[in-house]
């Protein structure tokens, strides 16, 4: 169980969307300070966090943030991308590397650099938020799918690696939420602030692996009934999935 009043947090990703509500929701739950990662500081509006810059890619950023941000006890992994196009038959085949770089590499980079930094606090929790995509093959958002599938296994071995210094690792899967990323999926979509809550309660609570939302609950549970049923039925969304390059 980790208690999130008093706690020191670094949110990748927290200018906006689903990390700028965890940001908002971690201050209002008692967190004594918040960093708020940014790629581009100048732009970002976060009251009550102070932002550090941050691409989770960038070796350098990622050691520096690790060496200012020291008093961390609580890491939230948020900062995710999605290129919206297909895996296999692509006129973009780099996404999936950018995808792999972004939500795997990126991931482990701040898994290794802030382990250390959780060890001196007392070994703190690590949060990493994943999607529906990481544990169901879903083919249309092969790429992101597979990059976020990684990293399922990554919160998996974290947290066996990390369990002598007593780092809990919780896993949260998001279905669709209403922000920049999924600005071109049609349907309902949660609002962030409702993930971030259902979310924050489930680090609180100790759960290793959470399903934030509805549509994540149902997905999960249809797969573990009939995992080559429900694959064929995402393989068949494919096909009147609208492919294109989020704006
Ligand atoms: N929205 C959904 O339906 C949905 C569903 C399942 C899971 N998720 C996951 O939820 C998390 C948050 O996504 P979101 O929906 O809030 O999307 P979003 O609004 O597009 O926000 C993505 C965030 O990640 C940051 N980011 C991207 N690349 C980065 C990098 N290399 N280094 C550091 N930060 C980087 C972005 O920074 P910039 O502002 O600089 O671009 C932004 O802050 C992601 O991990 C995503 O995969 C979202």
């Amino acid at each position: 169980m980790t208690q999130l009043q008093g706690c020191v947090a670094l949110v990748t990703g927290g200018n906006r969307g689903v990390g700028r509500a965890i940001v908002d929701e971690l201050l209002a739950r008692g967190a004594a300070k918040v960093y708020a990662g940014a790629r581009t500081p100048a732009e970002a509006d976060v009251p009550g966090a102070e932002v550090v810059q941050l691409d989770i890619t960038d070796p350098a950023e990622v050691a520096a943030a690790a060496e200012h941000c020291h008093d961390v006890n609580v890491l939230v992994n948020n900062a995710g991308y999605h290129a919206n196009t297909r895996l296999v038959v692509t006129p973009d085949p780099d996404a999936a590397r950018r995808e792999m770089e972004v939500n795997y590499f990126g991931t482990l980079e701040m898994t290794r650099a802030f382990a250390p930094v959780l060890g001196r606090n007392g070994g703190g929790a690590i949060v990493n938020v994943l999607s529906v995509a990481a544990v169901v093959p879903a083919a249309f958002m092969g790429g992101y799918s597979t990059s976020k599938a990684a990293t399922w296994f990554l919160s998996a071995i974290t947290r066996a690696e990390l369990a002598e210094q007593g780092t809990q690792v919780t896993s949260l899967v998001l279905g669709s939420v209403d922000t920049r990323m999924a600005a071109h999926v049609e349907g309902k979509k949660e609002d962030p602030r409702d993930i971030a809550r259902a979310g924050l309660d489930a680090v609180e609570a100790g759960v290793q692996t959470f399903a934030t939302d509805k549509m994540a609950v149902d997905s999960m549970a249809a797969h573990q009934a009939d995992p080559e049923g429900f694959e064929r039925l995402l393989g068949r969304l494919l096909h009147v999935t609208n492919l294109r390059a989020p704006g």
